[in-house]
């Protein structure tokens, strides 16, 4: 099974907009429902907007949550808000998050959260730099190893990784990472979570690429690179790109 996961991020502007990609969004899942998992993860305020037109296989997640449980944090949504309103799924460690400062121990806190009231977490890892000696693979692993501390294999599989390099994320995009790069961090990871869980426990962590991934790229990314799907921006807001990537991969 793949998985198709459209980050929202902060668009579209109007409930209209987002009813119509709702109901696009859920067209293509039923279409590929047999090999592809359709996530949608709106913008926290359309979340109850998103949940009344989205119904299985559609299935939606959030953008963000708080870390601390702590009712005083200004702009936050707690895991109960998210829990309340139907999100199943909650992308964190994202990098324009880390960006605005999130660290690895914030995303630490914040899988914790989601575990505990059954959230998925969508965890997102990447190097700001593919510099040519590797020494990006230590920065991967500082977040591999900090977000898995402490959890169990059974929690541990419960997690969907994106690596997403942060070089190849969105419009000031450099390029689209190769699917050779992208099948080099997936053998890495695979191999931190096999020698962290064993085989049998890495092997159900479905490992997706995100950055830059549309309609023209993605089947190399399944077919070269190994990814399990992917973790789509701004082809996620269009509904017959997204179309055209899913048909691609199913
Ligand atoms: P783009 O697909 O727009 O490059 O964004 C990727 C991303 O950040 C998904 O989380």
């Amino acid at each position: 099974m793949l998985y198709l996961i459209g980050n929202w991020k902060m668009a579209p502007e109007k409930n209209t907009q987002v009813v119509d990609l709702v109901k696009k969004s859920r067209e293509i899942a039923k279409l590929y429902k047999k090999n592809i998992t359709t996530i949608i993860c709106p913008p926290t305020a359309f979340l109850s907007t998103v949940m009344k037109n989205a119904k299985v296989p559609l299935l939606v997640g959030s953008q963000g949550v708080a870390g601390n449980p702590a009712i005083a944090q200004t702009g936050l949504t707690s895991v109960h808000m998210l829990k309340e309103n139907g999100a199943a799924y909650c992308i964190v460690g994202h990098s324009e998050m880390r960006a605005r400062g999130d660290s690895n121990a914030d995303v630490k806190e914040q899988i914790t959260r989601l575990f505990e009231k059954k959230l998925v977490p969508i965890l997102c890892i990447g190097e700001k730099n593919h510099d040519a000696q590797g020494w990006y693979l230590s920065e991967v692993k500082d977040q591999l190893e900090t977000a898995f501390e402490g959890l169990t294999p059974a929690q541990a599989k419960k997690i969907i990784i994106a690596y997403e390099p942060v070089w190849a994320i969105g419009a000031q995009a450099v390029r689209a990472a190769t699917p050779v790069e992208c099948r080099e961090m997936i053998i890495f990871i695979c191999k931190f979570l096999t020698d962290k869980y064993g085989t049998a426990v890495a092997k159900v962590i479905p490992i997706l690429y995100g950055g830059s991934a549309d309609e023209h790229n993605a089947k190399s990314f399944v077919e070269e690179g190994g990814a399990q799907g992917f973790l789509v921006g701004r082809v996620s807001l269009d509904a017959k790109r997204l179309g055209l990537l899913a048909k691609s991969i199913s």
